[in-house]
């Protein structure tokens, strides 16, 4: 099966970061016909009847979400959730770069399907740089009435705005987020309320992902049977997927959903150096490390993955060959939590902290069979008993290693119990 670029058409259009060249090629249109001659309610039974399901991790249909926005007068907002912090994924950092615009009329036919008059977009610390690319594009587009007072001849205001984190991984959960928006601390808040209802300042507010939102003005353009036409039943539609790591040419693709891990791989022209594929992890350092022999057959859409027990999430799929030591990769993994891990609760911030230390020693050749055991019981510390999801990421990798890569571990305690036996 081959690529599909729908939010990735800046590939085969070069210059559509720019207005004139977006506009030429049906740019904003969408935008013009929503606001002059659909509802809000139209546009939302078109996104609904697409099938659009959300590309920040959990796949929400898009529409409903639209849907659950009260509706009648008073501010309300739509915040683009332009965080993309897990480790592996760079998908929305090229739709931010190479096809800016798409992204802003979609959040606009967003803003107009929900009756919001301003649209954030929130973009993580680090891209304190590239998120410029969305000043000029706003810039653009506002200068040329795209957007503004009195859109098109019409009695619809709409101001989009940027905003910059701090560079903190939970801010892209999306309370946290609400709330490092508004200026408080960015940790999460108890849910419901749902953003849908008291969101930004309390206000009803809609949280989609860059990718999600970037569908939206092509699904106007050719309609939702066009839509639903791709991919499965299920999940239509394309997936940009990140592919990093022991490839031969890691980079973005996407493809149709449903299509299979195996011609994923092929397409980033496989385990590098022709190697085996000793195991992936479909989302980023949040899922479950998948055993290479496992994987070939995988279909990439979201029933699929839930079915084979694991996730297909953001679709970051980070590759891994067969000299990688997934006890190093367990403690990487949990490195990268117990930084992120916002301290909120006790669970998740006292947790990560024990796993790196037990993984430390594990990987230093230091840890016994006792240490695999503690890493056991420091899971079930964890597990169920978070705040927020991030504790429940933090042991994706700890978890999925001991059960598929028991020899890993082995391996690891193998130095200290074999040099004890010599000793005794
Ligand atoms: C710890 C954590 C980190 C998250 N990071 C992101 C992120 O970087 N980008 C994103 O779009 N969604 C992220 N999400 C999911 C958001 O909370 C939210 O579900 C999503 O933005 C909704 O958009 P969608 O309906 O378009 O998928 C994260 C969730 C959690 C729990």
């Amino acid at each position: 099966m081959p690529q599909l670029n729908l939010v990735l058409r800046h590939r085969d259009i070069p210059g559509l970061h720019e207005l004139a060249v977006y506009q030429t090629n049906g740019g904003y249109a969408q935008l013009r016909r929503a606001v002059t001659e659909l509802t809000p309610e139209a546009v939302i039974d078109i996104v609904k009847a697409s099938g659009l399901r959300g590309r920040g991790g959990a796949g929400f249909p898009t529409g409903l979400k639209w849907s659950f926005v009260p509706k009648g007068p008073g501010q309300k907002y739509i915040v683009v959730n332009n965080d993309e912090s897990e480790p592996g994924t760079f998908k929305d950092h090229e739709i931010m770069l190479r096809n800016p615009h798409q992204l802003i009329e979609g959040a606009a036919i967003a803003a107009y399907a929900v009756g919001a008059s301003a649209v954030y977009i929130y973009s993580r610390g680090e891209f304190w740089k590239s998120a410029q690319s969305f000043d000029r594009a706003i810039a653009e587009a506002r200068a040329a009435g795209l957007l503004g007072q009195r859109l098109f001849g019409t009695d619809y205001n709409l101001e989009v705005y940027t905003s910059l984190g701090a560079g903190a991984y939970i801010c892209g959960e999306e309370t946290a987020l609400l709330s490092s928006l508004q200026g408080d601390l960015g940790q999460p808040r108890l849910k419901p309320p749902f953003p849908a209802v008291a969101g930004l300042y309390a206000r009803p507010t809609v949280v989609n992902n860059t990718e999600t939102l970037a569908n939206v003005p092509l699904i106007l353009e050719r309609g939702a049977d066009w839509y639903k036409g791709i991919g499965t039943e299920k999940s239509p539609g394309t997936k940009v997927c990140c592919v990093s790591g022991h490839v031969e040419r890691p980079g973005n693709y996407e493809i149709p959903l449903g299509t299979p891990f195996k011609e994923l791989l092929a397409m980033a022209g496989g385990v590098w150096k022709g190697r085996r594929l000793k195991a992936m992890m479909p989302a980023g350092a949040s899922s479950p490390a998948t055993p290479g022999e496992q994987c070939m057959d995988l279909l990439l859409d979201w029933e699929s993955m839930a079915a084979a027990g694991s996730t297909l999430g953001s679709a970051s799929f980070i590759i891994m060959d067969e000299t990688t030591d997934m006890v190093w990769v367990a403690m990487k993994t949990s490195q990268f939590f117990k930084h992120e891990s916002c301290g909120k609760c006790s669970p998740c911030r006292e947790g990560t902290f024990w796993l790196t230390k037990v993984y430390g020693r594990l990987n230093a050749g230091s840890g016994t069979t006792e240490d695999v055991a503690l890493v056991g019981e420091i899971i079930e510390q964890i597990r169920d008993k978070c705040f927020c999801p991030l504790g429940e990421f933090a042991l994706s990798a700890p978890r999925s290693t001991m059960a598929k890569f028991p020899e890993d571990y082995r391996r690891a305690v193998g130095t200290v119990e074999n040099g004890a036996q010599q000793d005794g």
